[in-house]
């Protein structure tokens, strides 16, 4: 990509950046600070600090010579966890504009600051971890994932959630989205180095989600009203954070297809456990009539998703049974 057309994407995303926190949210931020700090606190107790360097087996790399090419047969892997390797990564090198939006949202005061410096922090190791396993490993091709990291990170395309409340319920949702596609990813890439790291991973997207999880839950018990009509919002229209990476589509097609993430799995393990679950969305009570439509709304919307996902599965069964005859 050349040095124009990305200082014009960049040029694009200026009027964002000139967004500060929504007037309204700074309220329930002030009242939600303590609930952060809280969650900080535990946050910081338990994840243990680690070290990228030694989850990469370097003594399996080796110079790249000039006029290199690579060639998918210096790695086994299949290009489905190619895929899903290649758009986790590059998902993780968004982190300036996913610091920036979350900073725009949740502000500066107090434990909010601690809280967006320590996750952009932690974020950036996993991104550190996963390139310098596939640079070693040549799993994919060093040349296009470059080329795709300038692409992804010159386009800023990544979601932007409005308010605080959207971008709580919307964190919350791809927190747990990334935990479970880096650990499927981990569990199919057959190799104990790559395994590991994805695992190691996952367990920090796990932290994450339960933070954002949990505060949401909170924001739910001072203004459900707001809440439920963010949840609708982020529910129905949900895209996973990597949508601007070149050939998305098709890499989202590749990565459903090894089950490592696709409607199934989004409905059985995010939006029944976390939204009809632990934030009870259906039996929320004291709301607005708008927040009412809301909840009415984003309840159908999983109900549909339900019966996707089953049929999805029952799709899946019958191919597996076809494979093994
Ligand atoms: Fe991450
Ligand atoms: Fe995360």
């Amino acid at each position: 990509m050349g040095l124009r057309r990305c200082v014009l994407l960049g040029l694009a995303s200026v009027a964002s950046l000139r967004r500060m926190v929504v007037n309204g949210d700074i309220a329930l931020l002030a009242e939600l600070e303590p609930v952060a700090a809280s969650l900080l606190e535990k946050h910081l107790a338990a994840t243990k600090p680690w070290h990228p360097h030694t989850f990469v087996p370097w003594s399996r790399g080796e110079d790249f010579e000039p006029g290199y090419e690579w060639d998918p047969r210096e790695s086994t892997m299949s290009p489905e966890v190619r895929s899903a390797l290649y758009v986790n990564l590059l998902t993780e090198d968004n982190l300036p504009y996913y610091f920036r939006d979350i900073e725009r949202m949740f502000g500066r005061d107090g434990a909010w600051t601690h809280w967006t410096h320590r996750w952009t922090a932690e974020e950036a190791r996993h991104a550190v971890a996963i390139r310098d396993y596939l640079t070693v490993t040549r799993a994919v091709d060093p040349a296009a994932l470059e080329e795709g990291r300038m692409a992804q990170m010159c386009g800023a395309q990544v979601p932007e959630p409005e308010t605080a409340t959207d971008g709580l319920v919307y964190v919350t949702l791809q927190e747990l989205a990334t935990r479970i596609s880096h650990r499927n990813t981990g569990a199919l890439i057959e190799d104990r180095a790559g395994y590991d790291i994805m695992r190691r991973v996952a367990m920090d997207e796990n932290h994450h989600f339960i933070f954002y999880r949990n505060m949401t839950k909170a924001a739910l018990e001072i203004d459900p009203s707001r809440v439920v009509q963010s949840i609708e919002k982020e529910v129905v229209g949900f895209s996973m954070p990597g949508e601007g990476i070149p050939q998305f589509d098709s890499h989202a097609k590749m990565i459903a297809s090894a089950g490592i993430y696709d409607l199934e799995v989004h409905y059985e393990q995010i939006l029944k456990p976390v939204v009809l679950g632990f934030w009870d969305l259906e039996n929320i009570e004291g709301l607005t009539p708008e927040a009412q439509q809301s909840q009415e709304k984003a309840a159908k919307y999983i109900a549909k998703s339900a019966r996707v996902a089953e049929r999805l599965k029952q799709r899946k069964e019958a191919a597996a049974a076809k494979a093994a005859a």
